[in-house]
């Protein structure tokens, strides 16, 4: 059983992605609502939080923790947080893939403030590559508003992505587990030569790529530790035709 967590609705993302390349895998996901947004906190703090979504999950039985947010998958490289069983991150896999895209070397990175601040990104990505990070902290709470297709959300991704397309990047990387939602509005604004790199993809390929067996499952256990209406309608949305079992957890 593989656990997920992230502070939101970002992290049903990946698991889209990890169901999509292993669909008789058994999942469960923990989203921090009541503690959102990460992107905005304290190192310290999203360390802290970070802790208390493993342990919740490893509590529950799983064989593998994904952190499915780039602030906390921040928080696992900067201080080195281990789990008692195997954790993987959403970093390392698509830093990888962008510098297998890239043709130009330049590559952009779209991120909340603390993942940029934490300069995980930079530290891993090797010469010749360039990277331009833009923190984008609009867009979270534009997502988790749901204005997915928004004239004003394409001026926010326009102004945002600005500076990187100066730059001359050829790839940008979806730094943050929130932002597919946003692919087509960022594709449609950057336009179709730049390749947006999906974090949750490139995380996927990584575990196929451990040749993990596959164990039958048609339920979704989410665990959420504030019961948004909202939540429950996107997760819906993009998790079409699922069992959804929600159920509201003190960390
Ligand atoms: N989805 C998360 C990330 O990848 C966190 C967004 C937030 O809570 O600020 O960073």
């Amino acid at each position: 059983m593989i656990g997920l967590f992230d502070s939101g609705i970002g992290g049903l993302t990946v698991l889209k992605s990890l169901q999509s390349f292993m669909p008789d895998e058994q999942y469960i996901y923990l989203g921090d609502t009541a503690r959102l947004p990460y992107g905005t906190k304290s190192p310290e703090t999203i360390k802290r939080y970070t802790q208390q979504n493993i342990s919740f999950l490893s509590a529950k039985g799983v064989n593998l923790i994904i952190s499915a947010c780039h602030s906390a998958s921040s928080a696992i490289l900067q201080f080195d947080i281990q789990g008692p069983v195997p954790l993987l991150n959403v970093i390392e896999p698509s830093c990888t893939e962008a510098m297998k895209k890239s043709r130009s070397k330049k590559i952009g990175l779209m991120a909340t403030q603390a993942t940029v601040d934490a300069g995980q990104y930079q530290r891993l990505m090797t010469s010749p590559f360039e990277l331009f990070s833009q923190a984008c902290p609009l867009l979270v709470p534009i997502v988790e508003s749901g204005w997915l297709e928004d004239p004003i959300t394409d001026q926010i991704i326009k102004r945002y992505t600005d500076p990187l397309m100066e730059m001359n990047v050829d790839v940008i990387i979806l730094g943050c587990t929130h932002f597919p939602l946003l692919k087509d509005s960022i594709q449609k604004v950057v336009g179709p030569e730049v390749q947006l790199i999906d974090p949750g993809e490139c995380l996927a390929q990584q575990i196929l790529a451990m040749n993990r067996r596959p164990l039958p499952t048609t339920i979704l256990d989410i665990f959420l530790t504030d019961k948004s209406p909202h939540f429950i309608k996107t997760a819906q949305n993009i998790l079409p035709g699922q069992t959804l079992h929600l159920s509201q957890v003190d960390l």
